[in-house]
């Protein structure tokens, strides 16, 4: 009875694989660390691979008596995903074609799969439900709904049973410091202020203040990565009490505009945050937060952290790993 974690030594899988230990889950992680870091892991079992290597599934679903997978490999930035979609279709998709073909070869009948808000573009109102329509507005929120699709198809033809958890804005990192966000590669708002107010980065340049919001600046929700955790530690559970399959959007319920994370920022850190106001960015939608009902009521899952606790966790974090 072990869990098999892809993509576990990433950002939100390593705040996963630390809770699922925390609560005496036994799993292993594969991770091929082409974006991943090892040390995330604390000591977990790590195979180093690739998800797409079916004999290496395989293997160690048979080797670790694997009965839960839960899938957070994938690529997810979204500029990226519009200039190399092929990268994106064939680690994505079909990357998770060939790890549910070996997972299912080895028994496996429970899947937890790390989605996105992004699956409903522009909501066309908020708070955002699940039964909002489906219409992505890039590559990789295109990757994520066919996914989905893919997922409660393999549900008809073999019996899988999966939970969609829709994130919202993940951010901070893990409350006692010991892990957090590699903001090498991200282009996400808290990494990227906590980067201005340490100086690494001159100044945070703020997509439009002309948005139709109390303050201008775009809308989000923002979820602290422990409270994400919490829910697939809580979506496992559910599956292995056996629960049927859900799409749940994970995210606190509560809109932040870009400002009040400065804001938010200057006032926990007591440190500046240089910005700029510079041209909107193409897709944002100007508001989107989560109603987090089904959630609750499937789960028994609410966010417990604010966005202070976001940002004082982000803080500690960064200025304590201004390197990486
Ligand atoms: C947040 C806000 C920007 C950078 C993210 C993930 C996506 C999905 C949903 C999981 C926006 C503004 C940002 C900057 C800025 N999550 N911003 N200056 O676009 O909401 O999407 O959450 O799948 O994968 O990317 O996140 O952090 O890029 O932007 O003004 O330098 O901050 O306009 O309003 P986004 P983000």
């Amino acid at each position: 009875m072990s869990i098999l974690v892809t993509g576990g030594a990433g950002y939100i899988g390593s705040h996963t694989v630390r809770a699922l230990r925390a609560a005496g889950r036994e799993l292993v992680v594969l991770d091929s660390l082409e974006l991943g870091d090892a040390q995330a892991l604390l000591g977990a079992d790590l195979v180093v691979g690739d998800i797409r290597d079916a004999e290496l599934v395989h293997e160690i679903c048979t080797r670790h008596a694997v009965t839960q997978v839960v899938h957070f490999a994938a690529y997810k930035a979204v500029g990226e995903s519009m200039s190399q979609p092929g990268r994106y279709w064939r680690n994505n998709v079909a990357g998770t074609v060939d790890l549910v073909e070996a997972v299912l070869a080895a028994g496996v009948r429970e899947f937890v799969f790390s989605s996105s808000c992004s699956v409903n573009g522009t909501p066309a109102q908020v708070p955002l439900d699940e039964d909002a329509p489906i219409h992505p507005e890039s590559v990789y929120a295109q990757t994520k709904a066919t996914t989905e699709t893919i997922l409660g198809w393999y549900g008809v033809t073999h019996g899988l049973r999966t939970v969609n958890l829709r994130y919202f804005n993940a951010a901070g990192a893990s409350s006692d410091g010991a892990i957090g966000e590699d903001w090498t590669y991200s282009q996400n708002l808290v990494p990227l202020v906590m980067k201005a107010a340490l100086g690494r980065i001159p100044e945070l340049q703020v997509f439009g203040d002309d948005y139709p919001t109390p303050d201008g600046t775009c809308i989000r929700d923002y979820i602290h990565v422990e409270d994400l955790a919490d829910a697939h530690v809580r979506a496992l559970a559910h599956l292995a009490e056996g629960g049927e399959g859900a799409n749940l959007n994970v995210g606190t319920g509560v809109g932040s505009s870009v400002l009040d994370v400065i804001r938010a920022t200057e006032r926990i850190a007591g440190a500046k945050v240089p910005y700029r106001i510079v041209a909107r960015r193409a897709g944002d939608p100007t508001s989107t937060y989560a109603d987090p009902a089904r959630i609750q009521a499937t789960l028994g899952w609410t966010a417990q952290h604010t966005l202070d606790d976001i940002i004082t966790s982000a803080w500690n974090w960064h200025s304590a790993h201004a390197d990486r």
